[in-house]
């Protein structure tokens, strides 16, 4: 039988629960909270990103090739995951940062 967690997102302090198996995207749908997801969630915008809290990595699922690429990418610290990408299996508590444009719309300045 699959386990149940709490997830608590910030800034909003809105905390519901999440089952194991579930994205933290799809829990942030589920509830009501408001996280951009450009790609669909495929790991390919990084507009997802959530900053993990409290749990930290024991909490969550492994992070696989293509978020590790992303975040790489991004140049993103380690506290940061996909929100697309990241289950959970155990309590956490995660901030969902500004918004960002995806990368696909960022613009790349002209090299000399
Ligand atoms: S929704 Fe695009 S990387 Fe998660």
């Amino acid at each position: 039988m699959a386990g149940t967690f709490k997830i608590t997102f910030f800034p909003e302090n809105k905390s519901g629960e999440i089952s194991e198996g579930e994205t933290v995207l799809e829990a942030a749908g589920r509830l009501g909270v408001e996280l951009n997801h450009e790609c669909g969630g495929v790991a390919s915008c990084s507009t997802c990103r959530v900053r993990i809290g409290s749990g930290g990595a024991p909490a969550l699922s492994e992070m696989d090739v293509d978020e590790k690429e992303v975040l790489d990418r991004e140049q993103l610290d380690g506290d940061y995951r996909l929100a697309c990408q990241t289950r959970v299996k155990g309590d956490v508590t995660v901030t969902i940062p500004p918004p960002v444009k995806p990368l696909a719309d960022q613009a790349i300045p002209p090299s000399r």
